[in-house]
């Protein structure tokens, strides 16, 4: 594997370290802070920090700029794991970053992703779905029921309304959910049936086209266009992502992303994954892409 993949790599699945001044203690008796998130630089020691900032300590002061916080080693390891939930995903540190802050604010906040497919919209609507089980209700848009996503809603009263492809769903169903995240209540009158509750709600959706959903809700959502992969991105997150499919190496792991990428000329993660899934071998590889280019074209 080239080196500028594995630092890509490398990039891509360290979560960086906030850069807001904090202070660590790496255990080596120096204190650093970071600015780029990565790598770190000594500002000063651990026992001018012990002596304490109040102590009026001229080294401290004067190297230290406006520190925000303190962190140890043990503290460093529950910042990192705040994304620990999103960990299968390549890369999206800063989308991460934001979903993690939502999860944890005391108002609701709605995210959309938007989206060409394959670049990973879903895969964070699971991973939310998987650390959340008892809160979150899934619904995907392609399936909606009858009754629509009301029922459901009214039945389960979910923290969070987990939406896949929010374009998909009925028009009555997109005015439900506008006026829920616009009043935070559910309201419902029919012939048959009468209710208005409040619910506080959450709502994480995709989609991958913003002209099928309705202006108004579209506007209630805090919203992140996600783009095609490159090349260099697609071959980095194949290589993460076929480990999860029993492919540890990452020789053969690059082969098959080549092999959708220039065999196929395709730029999709769900080819590499299905290859991934039959081919164990470099010989196989080629044998299926040679099949899957024989017959591309029949439809
Ligand atoms: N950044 C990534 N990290 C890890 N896996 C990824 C990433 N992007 C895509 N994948 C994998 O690629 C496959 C397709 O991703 P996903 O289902 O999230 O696409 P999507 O954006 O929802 O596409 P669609 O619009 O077709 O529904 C999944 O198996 C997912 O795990
Ligand atoms: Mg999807």
């Amino acid at each position: 594997m080239t080196n500028k993949i594995s630092r890509l790599i490398k990039r891509m699945t360290e979560e960086p370290f906030p850069t807001d001044g904090s202070l660590y203690d790496l255990g080596d008796g120096n204190l650093y802070q970071t600015e780029d998130g990565y790598t770190f630089h000594t500002v000063g020691n651990v026992s001018l920090l012990q002596n304490g900032c109040s102590g009026g300590n001229e080294l401290y002061r004067a190297t230290l700029k406006a520190p925000t916080t303190t962190t140890n080693t043990k503290e460093i390891k529950t910042v990192s794991s705040s994304y620990d939930i999103f960990a299968d995903i390549v890369g999206y540190t800063d989308i991460k970053k934001e979903f993690t802050k939502a999860l944890q604010s005391v108002s609701p906040v709605g995210i959309l992703l938007v989206g060409p497919p394959g670049c990973g919209k879903s895969e964070f609507l699971k991973q939310i779905a998987k650390a959340f089980p008892e809160q979150s209700l899934f619904i995907d848009g392609t399936y909606g029921s009858k009754a629509g996503i009301f029922d459901k809603l009214k039945n389960t009263k979910p923290k969070y309304l987990i939406l896949d492809e929010i374009d998909k769903l009925k028009g009555d169903d997109q005015q439900a959910l506008y006026n829920l995240m616009e009043s935070g209540r559910l309201t419902k009158t029919t012939k048959a049936e009468h209710y208005d509750i409040e619910l506080k709600c959450w709502v994480f959706a995709t989609a991958n086209n913003k002209e099928d959903i309705l202006e108004p809700l579209f506007d209630r959502f805090e919203r992140y266009f996600l783009g095609q992969y490159n090349d260099d991105e697609f071959k980095a997150i194949a290589v993460q992502r076929l480990k999860k499919e029993g492919i540890q190496d990452e020789e053969l792991a690059l082969y098959i992303a080549n092999a959708v990428l220039r065999g196929l000329n395709r730029k999709n993660l769900r080819d590499a994954i299905r290859i991934a899934r039959k081919c164990k071998t470099f010989a196989q590889v080629e044998e299926t892409v040679q099949t899957m280019k024989k017959y591309s074209n029949l439809n």
